[in-house]
């Protein structure tokens, strides 16, 4: 069965200059075919996409959806002047042990409908709201059934009456070996008050070794060693970067950790964003994600974050869907996604706009009229 979408207005692939007038053709899952509309092969089925703008399907590669409960008093408290401290994480803890699977399994299902009718045709899941051995297992073992790209993070916080050093040898033993089976990546919150840099450098050397790919929460709330330990270890992402010093940003454009910024977190927490400029003119890769959780940063949207990382941090529209694709894919290892050049997963999404710069010029509109995954339409 092959899939001809025509006069496509304005396709961004990514391979490529954007084109107009444009089609892509869509075979066994792949995109088989990129190219002028006139020029276009015949197939089996047709879609008219009538002048709008398509792109390639947002990778969002950093979200912790697997959770019980919300935290909006806490939001509101927020909004009146109160600070974000990541103390409220064991609020969410609490009410996720008590949950059951079927619980815990209906809001990631929620939540992963959410993203997928806002173009994101995939998304990365943590663990993180069990912080015991038998929750942060099901916590992975759900995740598993929503996405390949799973991520352990029992390195979240310290739960309450924890020793920490005991508690970090569990993260690095019995937990991880509960986990690893279930997870392909390892995080972990390098932040004061959560775990130093020594505790970071062990969690995620445990994790690799039980043969997880290292990512870790860098530099969120403050300034520390999280980003050069995500560039010593070889870590696909260090995640968040909104306090860097001159020395970290050269050593992420020195190395192929991408930088993942996540402006919904600051939006939610009325915090500084991250400098995306010193990052990306200092040749840095930069990935946007929606960091999708019920504290920091309850949002589900790409292309709200797209919108902030314009008007915020002065992406241009261009570098910001870069960063909500391709920079995803990266994030994840991934060169099968993040972008439509022929060959890659038939992740497309047509927008109710003739460009992609709506996405940005129009904030808070539903843009999202179809997506296709692996080739198949799911809206
Ligand atoms: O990425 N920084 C740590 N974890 C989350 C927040 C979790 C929460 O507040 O529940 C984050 O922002
Ligand atoms: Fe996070």
């Amino acid at each position: 069965m092959s899939l001809l979408i025509t006069n496509i207005g304005e396709l961004t692939t990514h391979a490529g200059p954007v084109l107009s007038d444009a089609a892509l053709v869509v075979e066994k899952g792949r995109v088989a075919w990129v190219g002028a509309a006139a020029h276009a092969p015949a197939t089996d089925e047709v879609i008219d996409a009538a002048g709008r703008a398509v792109i390639p399907g947002f990778v969002d590669s950093h979200a912790h959806l697997v959770f019980a409960g919300d935290r909006a008093a806490e939001f509101a408290a927020r909004m009146a002047g109160a600070p974000y401290t990541g103390g409220g994480i064991r609020t969410t803890v609490a009410a996720t042990r008590a949950a059951s699977d079927e619980e815990l399994r209906a809001n990631v299902a929620r939540l992963s409908r959410e993203m997928l009718r806002q173009g994101s045709t995939t998304i990365e899941i943590k663990s993180g709201y069990g912080l015991d051995v038998p929750t942060e297992a099901r916590s992975l073992r759900i995740a598993g059934e929503f996405t390949p790209e799973t991520t352990y993070l029992g390195a979240h916080v310290v739960p309450a009456g924890c020793d920490p050093d005991a508690y970090t040898r569990l993260v690095c033993d019995e937990m991880l070996a509960a986990a690893a089976p279930h997870a392909r990546w390892v995080d972990v919150f390098c932040e004061r008050g959560a775990f130093d840099e020594e505790q970071s450098r062990a969690v995620l050397t445990a994790g690799i070794n039980a043969g997880l790919l290292p990512r870790i929460h860098a530099n969120q709330l403050s300034a520390g060693g999280g980003v050069r330990l995500a560039v010593e270890l070889g870590a696909a992402s260090a995640d968040h970067c909104t306090h860097l010093d001159p020395a970290d940003i050269d050593a992420l454009a020195s190395s192929s950790t991408v930088a993942t910024l996540l402006p919904g977190a600051e939006f939610s927490t009325r915090s500084p964003y991250p400098d995306a400029r010193a990052l990306i003119d200092a040749g840095a890769t930069v990935a946007l994600a929606t960091d999708c959780n019920p504290g920091s940063s309850y949002t589900s949207s790409m292309p709200f974050c797209l919108a902030l990382a314009v008007r915020e941090m002065r992406m241009t529209p261009a570098e910001a869907l870069w960063s909500a694709t391709a920079g995803g894919a990266a994030a994840l290892r991934r060169d099968d996604i993040g972008h439509l050049g022929v060959g890659a997963r038939a992740d497309v999404v047509m927008l109710d706009a003739p460009s992609y710069l709506h996405l940005a010029y129009r904030p808070g509109v539903p843009l999202v009229k179809s997506v296709l995954l692996n080739g198949e339409l799911v809206k």
